[in-house]
């Protein structure tokens, strides 16, 4: 079963994309600092696209109580994020630090634009870290917890 990440999900990270690229365009220390922060990023969004947020498809129909066997395959994801999960909270530190380089040295050189972006992603990764993830890490036990409920009793 294909889990897909909640549209408005991927289209916030497909915007804060385009915007890191145009930052990295930008000349001199701001765009130094867009570039350390993009290599920060990448391998970052890779694994939320892999399996920090597809787990998240699975919400809706959880809510309405729906099941299907082939749900439990999201178990491989919610794992992984759960033994992943220090390294990704530790990865945001280091881009939220590099943010402030960014935010910093955009204020000073006027690109208010990039500022509001630094501001958004910045938000963007405490949403993560208060909202997504754990959500996330709810969907694999709400799952374990209907598979062990439909178990048949040893006879
Ligand atoms: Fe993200
Ligand atoms: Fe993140």
């Amino acid at each position: 079963m294909k889990f897909k990440i909640p549209l408005p999900l991927q289209q916030e990270h497909e915007a804060l994309h385009e915007r890191l690229r145009l930052a990295t365009q930008a000349g001199g220390e701001v765009g130094e600092a867009a570039r350390t922060l993009a290599q920060l990023m990448h391998p970052h969004f890779i694994k939320e696209d892999q399996f920090a947020l597809p787990p998240l498809g699975l919400l809706a129909a959880l809510t309405r109580g729906e099941w299907n066997a082939e749900m439990a395959e999201v178990l491989t994801l919610t794992d992984q994020l759960e033994a992943e999960l220090p390294q990704m909270l530790a990865e945001h530190q280091g881009i939220v630090a590099a943010l402030k380089t960014l935010r910093d040295a955009a204020a000073r050189t006027g690109h208010s634009d990039i500022v509001a972006f630094a501001e958004a992603l910045t938000e963007h990764a405490r949403v993560e870290e208060e909202v997504m993830y754990p959500a996330a890490v709810l969907v694999g036990q709400v799952v374990r917890q209907r598979m062990s409920l439909r178990v048949p009793a040893a006879a």
